[in-house]
């Protein structure tokens, strides 16, 4: 259950918000290629402005490790802001020190700033106090609406709320919301969908979800683990070997709630344009690999979606950067958007899927988070949630 204060909670009128939201955006040629995560801010930033408040950004872009890297500059992301909100953004080369601090304060109400890359300084990751104590002074409420970087206990996602108000925004707010109805009270039939190449990466979220679901469909290069745990020859398919114990482990404890691909669609190499096939997942010859799900695979995951009430998906179940493989990915994201069911999509890679099939406004909700949303389905309580005012603490 979601407890914490909002913005709504709290009178924003005259105030300086510091806002810390996630505009870690792919760039390319010095402009962002992905706006996604940079429009799931707008519903807060202008709640704000029509509050009467004055608006100070701050996010990190990338990995820099602690120093100024120009091409992880958030330039180019007020630059992009300014065009959605149709209204100037303010942009300061340093997310803290006196132009940092004479641009906040020069900030009227309605005006909006971003700040450079937190990550420009090492303090921001090591979570210091003396530079969290630097942003805070930049707002008098501090707001959170970066859900993706919620995971990370970092000065500007968690130090930042010891010294201000701190509310969360309404990106955060509705993650949250629909995260949380899987881990609490779900509908049944709730049906899990995981895929992606690794088991390790998800060994926590498959057991949080075997513990939660009705049924718990895996594809991608993590179902070959499982098969292989089973004692099948999956000829050059990817599988974890390090794994298999642990596959093992998790297939005893399922039981009939784990279900994995009966066929695949295979290929004589890593490549869009290698020759491929149909084969039961018994049959996959060395020298082949699996790169997507078959058809009577989807047919069976699309009958359980359809009879679903809640579903949340995390990971593609094959290759499909490359066109060909596709298929099943897309096919299961139209099976997932056209079921009746309440529909999440996990961040990273299988929100990118359902974006490049048109299929993102069928969902009900995308999560923003790729890291943030799989711990917080792991049933971990993420430190930037954490720092928030609860709902019923006193504000002053
Ligand atoms: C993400 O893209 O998942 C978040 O912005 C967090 O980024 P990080 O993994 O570099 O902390």
């Amino acid at each position: 259950m979601f407890n914490k204060k909002t913005v709504r909670d709290v009178d924003l009128a005259g105030r300086r918000a510091l806002v810390r939201v996630d505009f870690n955006v792919p760039l390319r040629d010095g402009r962002v290629a992905d706006d996604t995560r940079v429009r799931a801010a707008l519903p807060t930033i202008r709640y704000l402005l029509e509050q009467g408040a004055s608006v100070v950004l701050c996010s990190h872009l990338g990995r820099p490790k602690g120093e100024v890297a120009p091409e992880l500059s958030l330039r180019p992301v007020a630059e992009h802001l300014a065009a959605l909100l149709g209204s100037p953004v303010g942009f300061v080369e340093d997310c803290v020190g006196e132009a940092a601090r004479s641009a906040a304060q020069a900030l009227k109400p309605g005006g909006v700033l971003l700040l450079e890359n937190t990550r420009f300084h090492p303090e921001e990751r090591a979570n210091d106090p003396e530079f969290a104590r630097a942003l805070a002074e930049l707002g008098d409420i501090y707001v959170n609406d970066a859900f993706g970087s919620a995971h990370r206990a970092h000065a500007s996602t968690e130090g930042v709320a010891h010294y201000l108000p701190a509310v969360a925004g309404l990106l955060m707010e509705r993650e949250l919301t629909y995260l949380g109805k899987v881990l609490s009270a779900p509908e049944h039939p709730f049906v899990a969908i995981l895929g992606g190449a690794k088991i390790s990466d998800k060994i926590g979220v498959v057991e949080s979800l075997l513990a939660r679901a009705d049924r718990l469909l895996v594809g991608g290069g993590m179902a070959n683990t499982f098969l292989a745990a089973q004692g099948l020859e999956l000829g050059d398919s990817l599988v974890e070997a390090e794994a298999l114990d642990t596959a093992r482990g998790l297939l005893q404890r399922a039981g009939k709630k784990l279900v994995l691909p009966q066929d695949a669609v295979i290929a004589d190499a890593f490549s869009a344009d290698a020759q491929r096939k149909v084969v039961a997942v018994e049959a996959v010859p060395v020298g082949w690999r699996i790169l997507d799900i078959g058809p009577r695979t989807l047919e069976a995951f699309r009958e359980v979606v359809a009879a679903a009430r809640l579903i949340v998906w995390n990971g593609p179940m094959g290759v499909f950067e490359m066109p060909p493989f596709a298929e099943g990915t897309v096919a299961l994201a139209k099976a997932v958007a056209d079921s009746p069911a309440t529909s999440i999509v996990g961040g990273g890679d299988s929100a990118a899927a359902v974006r490049q099939a048109g299929l993102a406004e069928r969902i009900d909700h995308v999560s923003t988070g790729g890291g943030a949303a799989l711990e917080f389905l792991e049933g971990k309580e993420l430190p930037g949630v954490r720092a928030l005012l609860d709902k019923d603490a006193d504000l002053e």
